[in-house]
C-alpha cells in the first residue's frame, strides 16, 4: 500500500540539545519547550489529516536509525538535525537512503546570520527544503510542506 499523509505518519526528528529547548539560549531559541513544538506539530498534521511521530536524540547513531525506521514507515521526515548538520555526513547517507521520501530540514535560529561553521549543512543537500529563522513556526512550515508532497500517493512506494 502507498505511503501518504493519511496510512503513515510524518517522522520529526530533533538532534542534540533540544530537549534542552526553552532553557538552553532562549535568546537565540526561544523560550518554547520541545513538548511545546510537539503539541504543535501534532495540531497541524491533524489539520490536515495526518499525526506525527515526535523524537529526539543526542546521539548521532540513533537518528541514523530512525531515518532508516522512517524510510520504511512514515510518509515524509521534518528534521531539526542541530549541531550534525554541519558535520554529519552519515545523516546525509542515512537520508540519501530514503528515495522519493519528502524531507524538509528546520533551523530555530536563522543559522545564515550566525558563525560561519553553521552557514553549511549536509542535509540540506539531500532536503527538499529548509526552514530557518522563523523560531518554532517553522516545523509548523515544515510538516505544512511534508503534507503538501505526501497528501498523494508516492510514485515509488
Ligand atoms: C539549530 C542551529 C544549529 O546550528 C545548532 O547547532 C542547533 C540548533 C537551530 O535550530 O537553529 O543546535 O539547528
Amino acid at each position: 500500500m502507498p505511503r501518504t499523509l493519511a496510512n503513515a505518519p510524518i517522522m520529526i526528528l530533533n538532534g542534540p540539545n533540544l530537549n534542552l529547548l526553552g532553557q538552553r539560549q532562549p535568546e537565540i531559541y526561544g523560550s518554547d519547550t520541545l513538548a511545546d513544538v510537539e503539541a504543535l506539530c501534532v495540531r497541524t498534521a491533524a489539520a490536515h489529516g495526518g499525526t506525527v511521530d515526535f523524537r529526539q536524540s543526542n546521539h548521532e547513531g540513533t537518528l541514523v536509525d530512525w531515518i532508516h525506521e522512517a524510510r520504511l514507515g512514515h510518509c515524509g521526515i521534518v528534521i531539526n538535525p542541530a549541531a550534525y548538520s554541519h558535520t554529519s555526513v552519515a545523516i546525509l547517507d542515512a537520508l540519501n537512503a530514503c528515495d522519493g521520501l519528502p524531507v524538509i530540514e528546520v533551523h530555530l535560529s536563522n543559522v545564515h546570520k550566525r558563525e560561519s561553521f553553521r552557514h553549511h549543512s549536509y542535509v540540506s543537500l539531500r532536503a527538499d527544503g529548509v526552514i530557518a529563522g522563523c523560531g518554532v513556526q517553522g516545523y509548523a512550515f515544515g510538516v505544512e510542506r511534508v503534507a503538501a508532497l505526501a497528501g498523494t500517493a508516492r510514485a515509488d512506494a
